[in-house]
């Protein structure tokens, strides 16, 4: 299908699924697909390693302010999909953490981080056709993206969702605990000053609380042809 080169924006709150969904978007149609949560987390990831963090989940902001400049984050494409690399390291497998997670929230609400993230994420997607995650794409870094989605699905789900992703690789977590840590996520990104995570007032909502990968892939088509105006009717891959 002839989908022009346009920018996809996919925002919502944590686990709905938003870079599975995007993967598969990016992967049926041939767009970039990045996220921007990986930015943060890779962030998150090197105050941790510099020893930035001090109590309650607080960075030492100056040394942190320093030390972003000399951070070569940036993605690579590999084995069909786009992983973060910290220089010559490939740093996706460590930002996936429970305790990443939990740093990544409160370093993103940091201003100046946001700008450093920000800058590289208009950078990696100067191309164009690209299929971006995050919190505040369709609002804050492409409000001008021609397609946004914002997702969201139940809490319950949710939890369920990550925490099994978190047992299948081998951590050792309650699903109280991953319950506990998505919703004081959600609060925080959604209620910090700098970008909050919202709805672009034209973004369209997909609640996948009951949906299979692919009904989330007819929908996307779905819309594609409405807003494209293509009316040939493409054959999906699966
Ligand atoms: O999508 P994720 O869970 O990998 O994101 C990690 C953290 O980064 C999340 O707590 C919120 C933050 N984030 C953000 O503030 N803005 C974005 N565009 C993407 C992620």
């Amino acid at each position: 299908m002839n989908i022009p080169d346009i920018i996809i924006a996919v925002d919502g709150y944590s686990s709905t699924g938003k870079s599975t969904f995007a993967k598969m978007v990016a992967k049926e149609f041939a767009f970039l697909y990045l996220d921007s949560g990986a930015m943060y987390r890779g962030v998150a990831l090197a105050a941790m390693e510099a020893g930035l963090v001090q109590e309650d989940a607080r960075f030492d902001e100056p040394a942190l302010q320093a030390l972003l400049p000399t951070l070569d984050l940036h993605f690579r494409r590999e084995d069909g999909t786009t992983k973060l690399f910290l220089g010559e390291r490939c740093i996706e497998p460590d930002i996936r953490t429970l305790a990443v997670s939990n740093y990544a929230s409160p370093v993103s609400a940091l201003p100046f981080v946001r700008h450093f993230v920000d800058d590289k994420l208009h950078g990696f997607a100067a191309d164009g056709r690209v299929i971006m995650d995050g919190r505040d794409i369709g609002t804050t870094v492409f409000p001008n993206a021609q397609v946004k989605i914002f997702m969201t699905a139940e809490p319950v789900e949710r939890a369920r969702r990550r925490y099994e992703e978190l047992i299948a690789k081998g951590e050792k977590v309650t699903l109280e605990e991953v319950a506990k840590s998505l919703e004081e996520r959600d609060y925080r990104d959604s209620h910090r000053s700098a970008s909050p995570l919202r709805q672009a007032d034209d973004a369209y909502e997909l609640d996948n609380t009951h949906m299979s990968l692919h009904e989330e892939l007819v929908w996307m088509l779905g819309l594609l042809q409405g807003k494209f105006g293509l009316l040939e009717s493409p054959r999906l891959s699966w």
